[in-house]
């Protein structure tokens, strides 16, 4: 990190350590600074910073911060398609699968994603027999997008029946198999690699199972989704149900490629035309917008002033909708997997607090279980809120109504507190949360969203030096498991060998 930009931070951990409740007071105009109405492919975001202690002061350093890590440029050249991705000597071109990157990288990303939609309309034509079931295969970023988008936009959906399996754990897939007939079962393997070792053996027994079901072809009832075209075809796939796409585009920030294709399937091709469309718009703010006005970078201002300034070793978001409920596992890979990394991109020692842990739930389940920690524990937790304006469910709207107000009624009561004569009924108060509040959880707000979840990372991997599109950190559990079968307990250490004993591997 340059001298300039070690000045800055600790100017910024020297600036004075102002309540929420003085910065409102202070500054009539805070809400014109920190929460923002954001217009994005025909929909409206709210999103509304003023419950952290952000203030202009700290947005002023933090934008010399940007400055002095480049973070303008680096975005300018992320979304150029240059190699931003430098231990890997390669871009990170998910925004091309959006429409906005190098030109022949968005060429290439919308003719595949022609070719992935005349195969979802074939198989919508009977051109398969008749499919009533997709059996998704995959794991981590080949998973967690199709899973959260699916559970959040088709519930209602009378197209297909989709279930997504992760786990290698045999209980996984023979429960989303369960319910499903075999001969009206497409099996979607996905996997960027096409070597992760969880996949394919799922991928295996879901052939197995088709076989076992009667079906005389299980290889014919096969889609692979990839990049890795190769492997699939090695693997019996026929090349007409082999869905590419390409290297440059990371595993959790893929399901805008084929990795899509169950969306596609239980949403149709239009629907996962309107999530790209959502993703597209908050690329294009990200892209443009002045730095004190762009969500994600504006979001990625709070979030380190709290891991780095405040100690805070984790964070929590809080899905105020149902529909959302799996937001915070797929935010767990994306933040997680891609700055949770303790050197920076040149391989220096970083020096400082890496990603925090982002962990959370649902409202208002989880006012009844963690929050207690939140209001009154010793750690200082940034929370966050995200919220719906409209539901859809066929219930009272008193329902959402509940929900709202137990929303924001969180917020307020963190940021307050409550003094009283008795300790264990005091709350300290100036605890600080960011909300978001979206007009519907539909495609366009959800791609939105999404996006600006990844640009934000983006951003904090920036103003940290690290770069956020690797992940060898994952690769020695996995070495080792492999070898595992092949080595003698006695090559392992006393606690690990006793473990294989115990199980009789
Ligand atoms: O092990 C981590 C990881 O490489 C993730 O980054 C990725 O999303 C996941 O495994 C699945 O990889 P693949 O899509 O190649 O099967």
């Amino acid at each position: 990190m340059s001298d300039t930009a070690d000045a800055v931070w600790q100017t910024i951990a020297d600036a004075p350590r102002t309540t929420l409740g003085e910065l409102f007071a202070n500054d009539p105009d805070r809400l014109a600074l920190l929460s923002h109405r954001l217009p994005i492919a025909g929909t409206d975001i709210l999103f509304d910073f003023s419950k952290t202690h952000l203030d202009a002061g700290l947005i002023a350093n933090f934008e010399r911060l940007a400055q002095a890590m480049h973070l303008a440029d680096m975005r300018d050249e992320f979304l150029a398609g240059a190699k931003i991705n430098n231990s890997e000597d390669r871009a990170a071109e998910h925004t091309a699968e959006r429409g906005l990157g190098a030109a022949d990288s968005v060429e290439q990303a919308a003719r595949l994603h022609e070719r992935m939609a005349a195969l979802v309309d074939a198989i919508d034509q009977g051109v398969f027999g008749e499919i009533r079931h997709v059996l998704h295969i995959g794991i981590g970023g080949s998973a967690l997008g199709p899973k959260l988008i699916i559970d959040a936009l088709c519930r209602d959906s009378d197209r297909y029946d989709v279930a997504v399996v992760a786990n290698v754990d045999g209980e996984a897939l023979s429960e989303a198999v369960d319910g499903f007939d075999p001969a009206k079962t497409l099996v979607a393997i996905a996997s960027k690699t096409f070597t992760t070792t969880e996949t394919l053996m799922n991928a295996e027994s879901a052939i197995d199972w088709l076989r076992g079901g009667g079906v005389e072809d299980p290889y014919g009832q096969l889609v692979a989704l990839t990049a890795a075209p190769d492997k699939a075809a090695e693997f019996g796939i026929d090349e007409t149900r082999i869905l590419p796409f390409s290297e440059t585009v990371g595993g959790r920030y893929s399901v805008w490629s084929s990795i899509g294709f169950p969306v596609a399937m239980a949403l149709g091709n239009e629907g996962f035309s309107e999530f790209r469309a959502g993703a597209l718009a908050m690329d294009k703010h990200f892209a443009t917008a002045p730095l004190a006005s762009n969500m994600p970078v504006l979001a990625a201002f709070a979030d380190l002033y709290y891991a780095q300034v405040r100690a805070s070793q984790t964070r929590a978001v809080f899905a105020y909708d149902e529909r959302l409920r799996l937001l915070p596992d797929y935010l767990q890979q994306l933040e997680m997997e891609s700055n949770g990394k303790g050197v920076r991109r040149d391989g220096s020692p970083l020096g400082r607090a890496s990603a925090p842990i982002t962990w959370g739930g649902v409202g208002t389940d989880a006012q009844h279980a963690v929050f207690q920690l939140l209001y009154q524990g010793t750690h200082l937790v940034p929370v966050e809120f995200i919220a719906s304006r409209l539901s859809v469910h066929e219930f009272d709207e008193a329902h959402h109504r509940a929900l709202l107000t137990n929303c924001f009624a969180q917020g307020a009561a963190l940021m307050q507190g409550k003094t009283s004569d008795d300790p264990q009924r005091s709350y300290p108060g100036d605890r600080p949360s960011m909300t978001i509040l979206l007009d519907n959880v539909d495609p366009a707000s959800l791609g939105a969203l999404i996006a600006f979840y990844e640009h934000r990372t983006f951003a904090n991997a920036m103003l940290l030096g690290i770069n956020p599109f690797d992940q060898f950190g994952v690769e020695l559990g996995k070495e080792i498991a492999k070898s595992m079968g092949n080595r003698q307990s006695g090559d392992f250490d006393p606690s690990t060998a006793a473990l294989i004993e115990a199980a009789g591997l």
